[in-house]
């Protein structure tokens, strides 16, 4: 909400007298004067009007996770376990996910509180490259790579799959780069040979690298490194 808007919602300010306060300098948020009624006040910001609080501001949370196979990335199943329920942290209802992963999909899961944080992660015009080790049921074709280079059309969606770059590694297995997130990805683009993925994990989403100190199901915070990959510069 806009910070003009956030002062007047008080009972006691008018939209004048926010604008005074704003214009006279009397509005401090996470400790510095601002006069521009237009910030976007978030969760996170400590607000202050003169000497009275008017908003402690929330800690901003991020998290990565190994997720296992058989979790369901979704913070409510009524059949399986989902990631959340691997956390061990207060105020879960407060967390999301900033991508999702397929039940037999496993590796790396970005969880946080700021969802102005993952937006700017998912934005298709970020292009972050998603890394995914992948195993299929048949060997892979060298000519796979054009082919996921050129772009796929996925019918249902009616568009071309972004340049992906495929990377051998052995007869069944290789290493695939994505910018983009489409439902089942993976999947469908080796699904475009009748060739089947048979184990998916991701390795990577920009530079945030999946820890491998991290067991299935284990998580930890990120550093503060790898929260300002999410940030603008
Ligand atoms: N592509 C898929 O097919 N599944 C995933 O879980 C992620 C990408």
């Amino acid at each position: 909400m806009r910070l003009d808007r956030f002062l007047s919602n008080r009972p006691a300010l008018n939209r004048l007298d926010a604008r005074l306060h704003l214009a006279q300098g009397h509005v401090r948020v996470n400790g510095s004067p601002v006069l521009d009624g237009r910030y976007e006040v978030r969760l996170f910001d400590r607000v202050e009007l003169l000497d009275e609080l008017l908003q402690a501001g929330k800690p901003a949370r991020y998290f990565m996770l190994h997720k296992p196979v058989g979790y369901v990335s979704a913070t409510q199943h009524p059949d399986h376990p989902t990631v959340i329920d691997l956390l061990d942290e207060q105020d879960k209802a407060d967390l999301h996910l900033s991508g999702r992963l397929d039940l037999n999909t496993s590796g790396l899961m970005l969880i946080t509180n700021d969802g102005l944080w993952s937006r700017r992660l998912t934005l298709p015009s970020n292009k972050l490259p998603k890394v995914y080790y992948v195993e299929t049921a048949d060997p892979i074709q060298p000519e796979y790579i054009t082919t996921f280079a050129a772009g796929l059309y996925f019918e249902f969606e009616d568009l071309t799959t972004m340049p992906a770059q495929l990377d051998i590694l052995g007869e069944r297995h290789a290493r695939l780069t994505l910018v983009e997130g489409r439902y089942h990805q993976v999947k469908r683009m080796f699904g475009h040979f009748r060739n089947q993925v048979m184990h998916l994990h991701r390795e990577s989403i920009g530079p945030i690298m999946l820890d491998p100190a991290l067991a299935p199901g284990e998580y930890r915070a990120l550093t503060e490194a790898e929260i300002a990959c999410g940030l603008p510069n």
